[in-house]
Parts: structure tokens; C-alpha cells; sequence
């Protein structure tokens, strides 16, 4: 039996997506890139398990995620279903605890290094386990949250070399306003990261993997040659970063949160809807309540302020939306109990959402609550 509530998942989409990412940046750059496809949050909110699974299919050549208990969760899953050897590269700060270390080191985890400090202590642990660990070199280029300060780097990164168990397999860094077309900031953190790297490889020769763009440097800036490993995110979810920044036509939306018309009524002039009653009816009207609120992630300041599409048309929400409950305004339509509906999807993009809040996509699939079940189709 179906939830009345839930987000549908295009695991088909999701493929087309990833091929799309894939066979562009292969025509734009005319060499091979390796996929980091990025799958904390829960694959933003679409269910780790199921995306991971589809990518690894599709051919991903590594994995991102935030944290290691993400990381470890994954490598579990991965094990599982026979794609245990993907890599997976964890974008979080080492924990302190050596016991938690070592369990990141036993599973094979590889380590973003943001720190001397955490090199240090990740090789103490390794070589006391003495097993090699891969590493890679995080360094930040203007973004200021993790990384290696740029005017260190370098005799970090060759005193890191140095380390007996750690391998360094990659560099990378990391883009704050990827998503803005020919922005200044995005080229000087580009050439400062290149300048770097190659006076770092001087020393070192290659590094394997070099990378730097999200889906906004995938999209404003696919033609950098010097790396060889993208980092997409939203963009395999058929999202983009903005709603400005144009996506190629064949990447669309993966997930549809739905949900159903549970009850109709007519109200009659001056009834106020909902908690608060901050919504006075004007003339008769017919309200639907549909059962999704804000315990289902579906944000209370969408109170008065949010749409849903039925039937080819937008309706607006009116009243608070309560925990588990939002009332709209179905006056003079042909709304029917048990119709369909799209909270946001193909045709009700979540970019719609984002901007009435003041904020972007990423949030917005991220808010899903757990509640809300996840159904694959396709
Ligand atoms: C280090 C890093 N790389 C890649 C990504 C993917 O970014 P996007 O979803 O914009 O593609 C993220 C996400 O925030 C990130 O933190």
C-alpha cells in the first residue's frame, strides 16, 4: 500500500542524469574525468542506499560523503551489494578518538587531510595498525571552512609525503560561488589551487586525482583540463544550484514529493483556516486538506505563502501548515478527493520553494523528513 505522502524517486532519471553529467564534461573537455558523485545527507534527502547502489551500477568512480559515520554506513551497504571496491573519499575532519580512527583505516576509508595535525595523527594510527592509508590533501582556496591554508600547504603537503603509511591520492579544494557565471572569485580560487598543485607535484610527482569542480564549476567552468575528477552533487539529482543557472534539458528533477486530496469542505465568509487563525475566508470557498506539514518537511513559513500543483494548476496553501496537515484553496476547480499531488517535482520545480524562503534547493530536499517514505521507481 502506498503512503498517502511520500517522495517518488526516478532511479531511471537518476541514470540518465549521471550519464548526462558524465558524456557533457567528456565533449567539453575531451578527456576522461572520473565521477565523485556526492551522496552526504542521504544522497540530499533521495535515501543513500538506493542512490548508491543505481550510481555504482552506472559506473561512478568514487564517492563523497560528509562525515565518517556516512562513510562507514556506505562502505557496509557497498560491501553488500558487491561494489565494496568503490572508493569512498569522506569531505569531513578526522574524529580524535583512535578507536574511531582505526575503525576509518579498517574499512578502507579515504581521508580528506585539512590539517597537518590530522595527517599526523591518521599516520600514527596507521602505522601502529600498519596499514597505508589514502589521503587527500584538502586545500582551501577562499572558502574558509576546512583546508589547509593555501600559504602552508606546500610544506605541509612535503612534510606529509614524508608520512610512512599515508598515500597522497589526491588534492583538492573546494569553490564558494561555483554557481555565478564568469565570476572572479571562482577563476582566482581556480588558478590559485592549480598554481599550487603544480608546485607541489614538483616535488612529488603526479597526484592521481586533482580535483575541484561542484555541479556550479561542472556547469559554469566544464572545460578545465587540469583536473581529473569531478565532485557533482545536486546536479545528479536533476537539480541546479540556482535557478538562473540553466542545466543541460536532459537533466530533470529525481525526486516528486506527493501527496493526496484527504478532505474537501466548503467554508463560508469570515471561517479562518488552520492554527492561528491568520487566514480569513473572503467568500465561499472550498478548502482541501492535504496530509503533509511540517513534520513531513514541508516548512511552516509556507504558511499563506506555498503553492501545489493538481491537475495541471497551482493551488495556493492558505492558513499555517500544521505538523502533519496543510490546507489549499480549491474554489471553482475540479479537485476531487484522492486527486494527486505535486508538493514540487518536474512540474513544480523545488527552485519555486527555495526562493519563496529566502533559500536554496539543497535545504529544501535536505528538510525531507524521515517519516516521509522514499518509493523507487523506474
Ligand atoms: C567538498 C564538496 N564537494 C562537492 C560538493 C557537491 O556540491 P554540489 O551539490 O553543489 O554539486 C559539496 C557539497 O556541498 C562539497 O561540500
Amino acid at each position: 500500500m502506498l503512503p498517502d505522502t511520500y517522495a517518488e524517486i526516478d532511479l531511471s532519471q537518476l541514470i540518465k542524469n549521471f550519464k548526462g553529467i558524465r558524456s557533457n564534461i567528456k565533449k567539453t573537455t575531451k578527456s576522461i574525468k572520473h565521477v565523485c558523485s556526492i551522496v552526504k545527507a542521504n544522497a540530499y534527502g533521495h535515501g543513500i542506499s538506493e542512490i548508491s547502489k543505481i550510481l555504482a551500477e552506472s559506473g561512478t568512480d568514487y564517492f563523497g560523503t560528509a562525515n565518517y559515520r556516512e562513510s562507514i554506513f556506505l562502505k557496509t551497504h557497498l560491501k553488500k551489494i558487491n561494489h565494496g571496491s568503490i572508493p569512498i573519499l569522506c569531505l569531513g575532519v578526522l574524529p580524535q578518538e583512535r578507536e574511531s580512527i582505526q575503525e576509518i583505516i579498517g574499512n578502507g576509508i579515504e581521508v580528506g587531510i585539512s590539517s597537518f595535525g590530522q595527517a599526523e595523527m591518521l599516520n600514527n594510527v596507521a602505522t601502529s595498525v600498519n596499514t597505508s592509508v589514502n589521503v587527500h590533501i584538502k586545500i582551501d582556496t577562499g572558502m574558509n571552512r576546512i583546508g589547509l591554508d593555501i600559504i602552508e600547504a606546500y610544506d605541509s603537503i612535503l612534510k606529509i609525503k614524508n608520512f610512512s603509511h599515508l598515500k597522497i591520492k589526491g588534492i583538492y579544494s573546494h569553490l564558494a560561488t561555483s554557481e555565478i557565471p564568469d565570476d572572479n572569485f571562482t577563476a582566482g580560487q581556480i588558478n590559485k589551487f592549480i598554481e599550487i598543485v603544480r608546485e607541489v607535484e614538483q616535488q612529488t610527482g603526479e597526484i592521481k586525482f586533482k580535483h575541484i569542480q561542484n555541479t556550479g564549476g561542472i556547469i559554469n567552468n566544464p572545460s578545465l583540463k587540469f583536473f581529473n575528477m569531478i565532485r557533482p552533487g545536486i546536479i545528479l539529482y536533476g537539480y541546479s544550484p540556482t535557478e538562473d543557472l540553466q542545466l543541460p534539458d536532459r537533466i530533470q528533477p529525481v525526486m516528486t514529493f506527493k501527496t493526496k486530496v484527504k478532505f474537501i469542505k466548503k467554508v463560508k465568509q469570515g471561517d479562518t483556516i488552520s492554527y492561528g487563525r491568520s487566514y480569513k475566508v473572503k467568500h465561499t470557498s472550498t478548502i482541501a486538506s492535504l496530509p503533509v506539514g511540517y513534520g513531513d518537511g514541508y516548512p511552516r513559513l509556507l504558511s499563506n505563502k506555498g503553492q501545489v500543483f493538481i491537475r495541471k494548476k497551482l493551488f495556493p496553501v492558505v492558513g499555517n501548515v500544521c505538523m502533519d496537515w496543510i490546507m489549499i484553496d480549491v474554489t471553482g476547480s475540479k479537485v476531487r478527493l484522492e486527486d494527486t499531488v505535486e508538493i514540487f517535482g518536474k512540474n513544480y520545480p523545488v527552485h519555486k520553494i527555495s526562493k519563496k524562503l529566502g533559500t536554496i534547493p539543497y535545504e529544501i530536499l535536505c528538510m525531507i523528513a524521515p517519516r516521509v517514505e522514499r518509493v523507487y521507481i523506474n
